[in-house]
């Protein structure tokens, strides 16, 4: 995994940040509360959006990730715990967490099916499990160009899918979708679902 790409991440997001991510990040987070599990936590953009959680336990398996969120983390309003360690296996007992939060983080983890099995596992049954991700459109030309572009974005973005269908690896891996919010003609999901065990 690329430092460069750690660098200038945030730089690069700025402008969607400031236009709708920020406002969506927000929305979903500010109100969740008790012990949240972050999912690839990454620069920490999401850190200062908790304003309601007991504690946030962040996973991201990216060491200059966790550098680079380090600052984000000491300015955050709730404690937030920066843990090394991967979506698909996750270092913690069954039903720990009161609510699960990935963002912009299933279209790169390597398996995203065994990551969402083990937020699963960890999450106590029925609690929040919210999702903000960029997806394969179901429409045939935009879909296939983001087929044709993924190869080689892969390897700009430290291996981002543009064509993942990752609504659908979060339905059949059991959990119940309650409300979806498109945007950016659909590419944008902001998925808020319930863990169905
Ligand atoms: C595009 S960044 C998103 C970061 C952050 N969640 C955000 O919303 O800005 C994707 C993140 O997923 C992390 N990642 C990659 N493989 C992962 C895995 N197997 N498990 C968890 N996170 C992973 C990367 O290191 C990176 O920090």
């Amino acid at each position: 995994m690329s430092t460069l790409f750690s660098k200038i991440y945030d730089p690069i997001m700025r402008p969607f940040e400031k236009k709708r991510l920020g406002n969506l990040r927000e929305r979903l987070i500010s109100h969740q509360e008790g012990t949240i599990l972050e999912v690839g936590s990454g620069t920490g953009t999401n850190f200062s959006y908790y304003k309601n959680a007991e504690k946030v336990v962040a996973i991201e398996p990216n060491a200059s990730m966790r550098n680079q969120s380090l600052s984000k983390m000491k300015r955050a309003d709730v404690p937030v715990e920066l843990v090394d360690a991967s979506g698909e296996h996750l270092p913690f007992d069954d039903n720990t967490f009161d609510a699960a939060i990935g963002t912009l983080v299933l279209c790169t983890i390597p398996n995203p099916n065994r990551a969402l099995q083990e937020i699963r596992r960890v999450c106590i049954p029925g609690v929040p499990i919210l999702f903000i991700e960029h997806v394969r459109v179901d429409r045939p030309f935009p879909g296939r160009i983001q087929d044709w572009l993924t190869p080689f974005w892969k390897r700009l973005s430290d291996g981002c899918h543009l064509n993942r269908n990752t609504l659908n690896l979060i339905k059949q891996n059991g959990f119940q979708v309650e409300r979806i919010e498109k945007y950016y003609k659909d590419i944008l999901l902001v998925v808020e679902a319930k863990n169905g065990k």
